[in-house]
């Protein structure tokens, strides 16, 4: 089945229309205590947010969103999860980057992985740079997913590989030269950052790129966020006056 045959988001799943994120950031939160309200273990919650993160992605291309990245795991994840937990989140996402070959290829999605990538274990950069690789000409939506991820850790490293630029630089050059260090230097401000599982926080995710976003918090845990969640979420996205240090209050965004 073609995605050109799927129908689009039903009335109540459907934002206004108009203004819509076109970069859209996810902290998905929430897995371990979804598993603990059903006395299953943390694992099962991470297996339940991947599929929550596979039916996410097929809603943010029928609503045409251009952009998306999630945070899966971060170096502090990284440094403070058991290694049972750990090796689970590895082997889930090696897993779902090898099964998921017809399913980014349906919806045309181009994937990318941003963190310290070069700390995980050689199967999971085995199966990401295999997907990267097979994806690159995908053109329906580029999916980001943050693993071994810190915003400061990025930060750091741009900084380190060369990105503090020539002192002779000045005013925004500044900011262009270490941009063109960070993981990914083609990737746009986030326009809607979205946090589920009733955390008020960014905890050190894209802190370069969310300086302007919107940010919106829900208290659904991750694995439960569904498409009237995601429509909730841009029809609030929808009515913000985003103004980038300006005093006008006409909206912009991602299409705007
Ligand atoms: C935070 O919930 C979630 C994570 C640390 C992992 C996120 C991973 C997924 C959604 C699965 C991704 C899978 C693939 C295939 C990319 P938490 O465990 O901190 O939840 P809690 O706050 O309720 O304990």
């Amino acid at each position: 089945m073609s995605l050109s045959s799927d129908s689009g988001p039903s009335a109540e799943e459907r934002p206004p229309a108009g203004v819509r994120p076109g970069h859209l950031g996810f902290i998905m939160d929430g897995n371990g205590r979804w598993a603990e309200q059903r006395q299953l273990p943390r694992t099962q919650g991470h297996a339940e947010g991947a599929e929550a993160l596979r039916q996410m992605l097929r809603l943010a291309r029928k609503h045409h969103i251009a952009e998306v990245t999630c945070f899966a795991l971060s170096t502090e994840n990284f440094e403070q999860r058991s290694e049972e937990e750990l090796q689970f989140l590895f082997d889930l996402l090696a897993h779902h980057l090898e099964q998921e070959r017809e399913e980014m290829e349906r919806l045309q999605i181009c994937f990318r992985a941003i963190g310290r990538l070069q700390e995980l274990p050689r199967r999971l950069i085995d199966a990401i740079e295999k997907a990267q690789r097979e994806t690159s000409g995908h053109k329906g939506l580029v999916f980001r997913l943050a693993v071994n991820y810190g915003g400061r850790a990025e930060l750091a490293d741009a900084f380190c590989s060369g990105g503090a630029g020539d002192p002779s630089l000045i005013g925004a050059q500044k900011e262009t030269a270490l941009a063109a260090h960070l993981y990914d230097p083609a990737m746009p401000d986030l326009d809607l950052l979205v946090r589920t599982g009733g955390e008020m926080r960014l905890s050190n995710f894209l802190l370069w790129h969310s300086s302007y976003a919107e940010l919106y918090f829900t208290p659904v845990l991750w694995p439960d966020f569904s498409a009237v969640d995601f429509a909730a979420a841009l029809e609030e996205y929808s009515r913000r006056s985003r103004r980038f240090g300006s005093v006008s209050t006409t909206t912009s965004g991602g299409d705007a």
